[in-house]
């Protein structure tokens, strides 16, 4: 069974083959432009993966050895993320499949993020509770087998990915901010500031990270920071990050390690952008170790977005003989159940 799977949901166009849930390549084109504007410009991401969809496509085939007439189906994203973004690689997949005479399989993102931690060896054995921490998303999940999932609780306002970009941009850091306070932070004392973490109820799985990012906010005021300058402090920046960083950690920790506990599963995962944070992969390998936890985290390449989670999820789908109806349209606020 030989899948191409295409992601094109946000600012990455990435494309993948799987052959027999193997991976055989993983094509990403970053779309780096967007860093000038301090975010993602929805307009200038659909025109970016339109020039780079073909290109992506044929470096991924090419890359596995892959010929096109040797695929079995096209998987593509159709949502959730940016409507312009997602059309184009989903209107490119139906066509190929529909050009090829295969089955078009259609790929929820954030049900892709989990799967990711399918694509290498060891992987978790179901059932398992998976955290998934993005730009636009902060989900804890039960994940019982593939497609059967249990959303345990997510979050009432920012994402936790989002809550570093606004962070790191008050600070004055570059977008996307969640790598740069990452590096900062380890120069950086995380006792410096005792920000408040937000727990909620004692035995709720949602999360809320806006009060925090406003309490950056008014402490960045109190100490008159300037941003333009980062007040010429570097350790200052440094112990900033680390102190909201661990604040995050804290809280995204606790909560996973408790809904393994509730739930009895003996391993946890987790998935999206936010995964690539050094601090929570310490951490989380620690307290795995102290709670008799297996922890599965995804190589790099695929916590942020990339085609090999959207092939793995096609691949799946193909085995249980779920191919989608080439009427299946875009839906920028899909739900993962
Ligand atoms: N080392 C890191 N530490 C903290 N955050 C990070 C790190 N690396 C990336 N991020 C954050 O991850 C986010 C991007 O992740 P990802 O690409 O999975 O999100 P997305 O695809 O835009 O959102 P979604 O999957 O919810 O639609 C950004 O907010 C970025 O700042
Ligand atoms: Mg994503």
């Amino acid at each position: 069974m030989t899948i191409l799977g295409i992601e094109t949901s946000c600012d990455e166009t990435s494309a993948a083959v799987i052959r027999d849930g193997k991976l055989m390549s993983n094509v990403t084109a970053a779309q780096l432009f967007h860093k000038k504007y301090g975010g993602v410009v929805p307009e200038l991401a659909s025109r970016a993966h339109q020039r780079l969809i073909v290109p992506v496509v044929d470096e991924a085939l090419s890359n596995s050895g892959i010929r096109k007439d040797q695929l079995d189906a096209v998987a593509a994203v159709y949502g959730p993320g940016l409507i312009g973004s997602i059309l184009v690689g989903l209107s490119f997949g139906k066509s190929m499949a529909l050009g090829l005479g295969i089955p078009f399989v259609g790929v929820n993102h954030m049900e892709a993020h989990i799967l990711s931690n399918l694509i290498d060896s060891p992987k978790p054995s179901f059932p398992f509770v998976n955290l998934t921490v993005s730009g636009g998303h902060t989900q804890l999940v039960l994940v019982r087998k593939p497609f059967d999932y249990e959303l345990l609780g997510e979050t009432k306002d920012d994402a936790a990915g989002e809550a570093f970009d606004k962070v790191a941009k008050m600070l004055g850091l570059a977008y996307p901010g969640g790598p740069e306070v990452d590096k900062l932070a380890a120069k950086g004392n995380s006792k410096f500031v005792e920000f408040p973490r937000s727990y909620l109820d004692e035995d709720s799985f949602e999360f809320s990270f806006s009060g925090l990012k406003t309490s950056v906010l008014y402490y960045l005021r109190r100490i008159e920071y300037d941003k333009s300058k980062n007040n010429g402090d570097s350790a200052l920046v440094a112990n900033i990050c680390a102190s909201f960083q661990a604040a995050v950690v804290d809280v995204l920790i606790q909560k996973l390690v408790r809904a393994a506990k509730k739930f009895q599963t003996r391993d946890i995962a987790i998935a999206g952008g936010v995964a690539a944070n050094s601090e929570l992969r310490r951490r989380l390998k620690a307290v795995a170790g102290e709670n008799n936890l297996s922890l599965f985290i995804p190589k790099f390449e695929y916590c942020t977005d990339n085609g090999a989670m959207i092939a793995m999820v096609g691949y799946l789908k193909m085995l249980g003989g779920v191919a989608s109806d080439l009427e299946l349209t875009a839906e920028p606020n899909l739900e993962l159940c």
